[in-house]
């Protein structure tokens, strides 16, 4: 599968809003992307167009394979271990228990938490929340992954930790959004594109 993503001429807007005009960017397979910019300049609605969630008034997008998104805010079940949370991504895959678990606890340990497997997540740090999230994101092995300010809720070191894993962990198309500038020293040769005045400029 071909993970490139074309972003190309894309249009949107809120009702009378525009956010985004005549927008074009690429995102190469493999690549790990970093769309940065100021709150409110279009960087959620990016990815929600590229996962489909939103439709452009004009312009296309292509996002081949399948697609994993890791919102902002954290959606785990506290109440339930990390490997269920982890689990309930391969839910529709047909696998057995057995092999869903033993996969769930693989996503784990390539975050660096599958001695948390059995944890609740609520009596979890909000580093160790992230990395079980990203586990869940990962799991299905994604031909994208969509990450949506994932260190917003953490301290810098453990906000570089948890980017260190995932692009360890992870080797199909990334794109982070973010509006956290030292996020990108955190990946190895990351693509940077910055959202500015309804454009999207590439930085590298
Ligand atoms: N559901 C919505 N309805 C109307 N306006 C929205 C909606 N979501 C976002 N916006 C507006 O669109 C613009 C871009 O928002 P967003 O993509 O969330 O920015 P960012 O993620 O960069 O902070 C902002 O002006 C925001 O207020
Ligand atoms: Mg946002």
């Amino acid at each position: 599968m071909n993970g490139t993503i074309h972003f190309t001429d894309v249009s949107f807007g809120f009702s009378t809003r525009p956010v985004l005009r005549n927008t074009t960017f690429r995102v190469s397979q493999g690549s790990r992307a970093v769309l940065s910019g100021p709150s409110g300049s279009g960087k959620s609605t990016v990815l929600n167009l590229i996962a489909g969630y939103l439709t452009p008034s004009s312009g296309e997008i292509a996002a081949p394979g399948r697609v994993s998104y890791v919102f902002q805010d954290d959606t785990l079940f506290s109440k339930l271990t990390s490997v269920e949370n982890v689990s309930f991504a391969l839910a529709e895959s047909g696998l057995t228990q057995r092999q869903t678990r033993y996969r769930a606890e693989a996503a784990l340990g390539a975050m660096g938490v599958e001695h948390l497997g059995s944890e609740q997540v609520v009596l979890l740090s909000g580093g160790e929340r992230q990395r079980v999230r990203l586990a869940q994101s990962l799991v299905a092995d994604p031909d994208v992954l969509l990450l949506d300010e994932p260190t917003s809720a953490l301290d810098p070191a453990t906000a570089a930790a948890v980017m260190h894993a995932i692009d360890a962990a992870f080797t199909a198309t990334l794109i982070v959004v973010s509006h956290d500038p030292h996020l990108a020293d955190n990946l190895i040769d990351p693509e940077l594109f910055t959202l500015s005045g309804l454009e999207v400029i590439h930085a590298a």
